[in-house]
């Protein structure tokens, strides 16, 4: 086959090159005749956004019948938390910390969607955020570069499947390279300026992770670092993700993305903004035309040679190739649609569940049976499209369960009276005493509050990373009544409620769980499914705190309450609201008996480090343990906690568990004051608990011994080289 495609591109005119590596939009169900034609002259190499089993096979039958080279299209969407069934956004399902859910739940949609003719996905997001006021928070697996790794090769498992000649495979595209998720002050699209370190430690390695998985595309960052666009970033799409990396697969640009190389400053027009992005390494533009309108003139002014378009046409046609379209343009569709036999639902319920993080609880959850009467209340309390999320794919709101209709499912004998109050953004406060009122007669309110699907994700960036229109006013005048108060906070981010947290009975982050939202927070509220979330990012208390993360380096000043002069604020505390991997259960865990097999360890050795964990609790329950390492003198300062690894054990009331972590020294190499890897001589703390709040975890400790100062690795430069 290999030879096929070399043929391929011996026979290809530039025109028909150029149309290889450029991806247009058509619409979900049609396409416009312009479309049809770019299709048959060659001009096109694959479309985004068109799906169902119609039109694709229609597109396909132009592409292979009608056009001179037969070359198949290929048809990409973002499948990110599912196609039709849709599952919780990336941010809850992080919250899981269970890879074997994350890659079954891309699994699911690959399969859902392969069948409406879709083969590549633009998922998963594994952009690190540490920023709430940054919409695509919800996105991405959260702040910690150890989780958005594991979630990255799960995902890329999941939507490829064993093989992507497999038709009910997607291939994946890791994104968007060039940590988008730093940009300043959480605007959206902003320019962001941070060290190669923090690139290296925190922003790629999810990426490295989807490449080591086998990831068969990665998309590029809409945003620049210190005034290099990823688009133009030539040490990080080539030096980085080619040379360093291996990387083989297909490099596309984000919307629009290398077109706007000319308003970003870098290019003066789009043959220049085509060279740019076609020398750093982006094989297929997206959406821009900036291949198709610049790259003729960039060849002939001599800003980029033919060598470089074939390269990218070569790895364009790899892709197809992979995906098995020459044999079988039409794949996946061919296939008939499954007996509708519930296995999804029950996923996206089981992913639901697993992904909602009991914030506080007084006792007042799990709700006592015989309840006779309780309120719904709040804009979230009936809404339905809002729990798909942003970026839903082909999801319908017609298919999700709202909060009210699970619980009034999951409790057959109790009245279940329902008032929104206010609306998700409004100011008008009428509704309130309607809200009131229901809640004057229950037993216990469910307090609904929240932001919708569209106030998170792209282009959903907040300054105030808060509850919505008059939504506290509605609250305060619930808590106000001294009822029960059990709070669900439906977002795409952390909201910073610390009233809220402070007058509640239980408050619970139930982010955007997707279309079986309503019966998992009923399972969950009723004690049907016991909690189990943790957060994946750190909760802040206050929107001065942000950015806010755990792995904090530390300071020649930490803070002392009776010292002014130390690291602290004024006027809030420099703590979390709640810090990463908080999350509490219906069983009560107790962590003891931290040990490790040994004391020392060499290079290429490695240890096991041992903690058992009772549930002291009434129930049976999951607990999700946390291993974090801390290397207290090294020659880079190193963050007071670092995750290495995590564990889920199931135990049944009074049972005792134990739960290994088996660790090689590899796990204490960073990059040292040149950025080469280092394993440096030396304690090395090791810590276990449920949370990263320093005060809570067990602690021994290991010594390295006999470490090479410098590694033969070559350290991955991320320094930006002019084109
Ligand atoms: C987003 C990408 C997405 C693409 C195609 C862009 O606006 O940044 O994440 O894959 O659109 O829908």
């Amino acid at each position: 086959m290999a030879k096929v495609i070399e043929a391929l591109l011996a026979a290809m005119t530039l025109e028909e090159k150029i149309g290889q590596l450029t991806m247009a939009e058509g619409s979900g169900h049609g396409t416009t005749r312009d479309v049809q034609s770019a299709i048959r002259e060659g001009r096109l190499g694959s479309l985004l956004n068109v799906h169902g089993s119609e039109i694709v096979r229609e597109l396909q039958r132009l592409a292979i019948e009608e056009t001179r080279l037969e070359i198949p299209l290929l048809f990409g969407l973002d499948v990110l938390h599912g196609h039709r069934t849709i599952f919780p956004i990336p941010l809850a399902e992080a919250a899981a910390f269970d890879p074997p859910l994350w890659e079954a739940t891309a699994r699911a949609a690959a399969a859902e969607a392969s069948r409406d003719g879709i083969m590549l996905t633009f998922a998963p997001m594994l952009d690190l955020a540490r920023d709430p006021r940054w919409g695509r928070i919800a996105e991405s697996p959260g702040e910690d570069p150890l989780l958005g790794s594991r979630f990255a090769s799960a995902k890329v498992r999941g939507f490829q499947g064993r093989s992507l000649s497999d038709p009910t495979s997607l291939a994946a595209t890791a994104k968007h390279i060039g940590a988008y998720g730093a940009v300043t002050a959480g605007r959206e699209y902003a320019s962001g300026d941070l060290s190669e370190r923090t690139l290296l430690e925190l922003h790629l390695p999810a990426f490295k992770a989807a490449a080591d998985a086998g990831v068969a595309a990665i998309m590029a960052a809409f945003t620049d670092i210190a005034g290099v666009p990823a688009h133009a970033n030539v040490t990080l799409l080539r030096k980085t993700l080619r040379c360093a990396w291996g990387f083989e697969g297909v490099v596309i640009s984000d919307y629009g993305a290398v077109a706007e190389l000319v308003p970003h400053g870098v290019a003066a027009d789009l043959a220049e903004a085509a060279a740019l992005a076609l020398t750093a390494g982006i094989d297929i533009d997206m959406m821009g035309d900036a291949y198709r309108r610049g790259l003729p003139a960039a060849l002939a002014r001599g800003l980029v040679g033919l060598e470089a378009v074939d390269a990218a046409v070569m790895r364009v046609l790899r892709l197809k190739e992979r995906l098995g379209l020459f044999d079988e343009p039409y794949r996946g569709l061919s296939r008939d649609a499954p007996a509708d036999d519930g296995l999804g639902r029950d996923l996206a319920r089981e992913a639901a569940r697993r992904s909602i993080v009991l914030l506080t609880n007084d006792g007042v959850l799990p709700l006592p049976p015989g309840l006779r009467r309780i309120a719904v209340v709040g804009p979230l309390a009936d809404a339905a499209r809002a729990m798909l999320g942003p970026w839903a794919a082909i999801g319908e709101g017609t298919d999700a369960t709202t909060i009210a209709d699970g619980l009034r499912l999951a409790l057959p004998d109790c009245v279940v009276d329902v008032s929104a109050g206010v609306s998700i953004a409004g100011s008008d406060t009428h509704g309130i005493a309607d809200a009131c009122r229901i809640a004057e007669t229950a037993d216990i309110v469910v307090l609904c509050l929240g932001e919708d699907e569209t106030m998170s994700g792209e282009a959903g960036s907040r300054a105030h990373p808060e509850l919505p229109g008059a939504q506290r006013i509605l609250a305060e005048a619930i808590l106000d009544l001294g009822k029960p108060v059990v709070a669900l906070i439906a977002s795409g981010r952390p909201l910073i409620v610390p009233w809220l947290v402070e007058r509640a009975s239980a408050v619970l982050a139930t982010w955007f769980l997707g279309q079986e939202a309503g019966h998992a927070i009923a399972d969950v509220l009723i004690g049907a499914a016991n909690p189990s979330g943790r957060l994946p990012v750190s909760w802040p208390r206050d929107v001065g705190q942000i950015p806010i993360f755990y792995a904090e380096r530390p300071t020649g000043r930490p803070e002392i309450a009776a010292n002014r002069f130390t690291s602290k604020y004024l006027d809030v505390p420099a703590t979390p609201q709640f810090p990463f991997g908080h999350g509490l259960s219906y069983s009560r865990f107790v962590l003891s008996g931290l040990r490790s097999t040994t004391t020392e360890i060499r290079r290429g050795q490695h240890i096991e480090i041992a903690v058992d964990v009772t549930n002291e609790g009434p129930v049976a329950g999951e607990e999700t343990v946390l291993f974090f390492i801390h290397d207290p003198v090294a020659s880079v300062a190193r963050p007071l906690l670092e995750l290495k690894d995590f564990a889920k054990i199931r135990l049944r009331p009074g049972e005792r568990g134990t739960v290994t972590f088996t660790l090689t020294s590899e796990a204490f190499i960073f990059a040292g004051r040149s950025l080469a890897p280092v394993l440096e001589v030396g304690e090395i703390e090791l810590f276990v608990g449920k949370s990263a709040d320093r005060g809570s975890l067990l602690r021994t400790s290991i010594r390295v011994i006999v470490a090479q100062d410098r590694l033969a690795d070559q350290p991955v430069s991320v320094r930006s080289d002019p084109v």
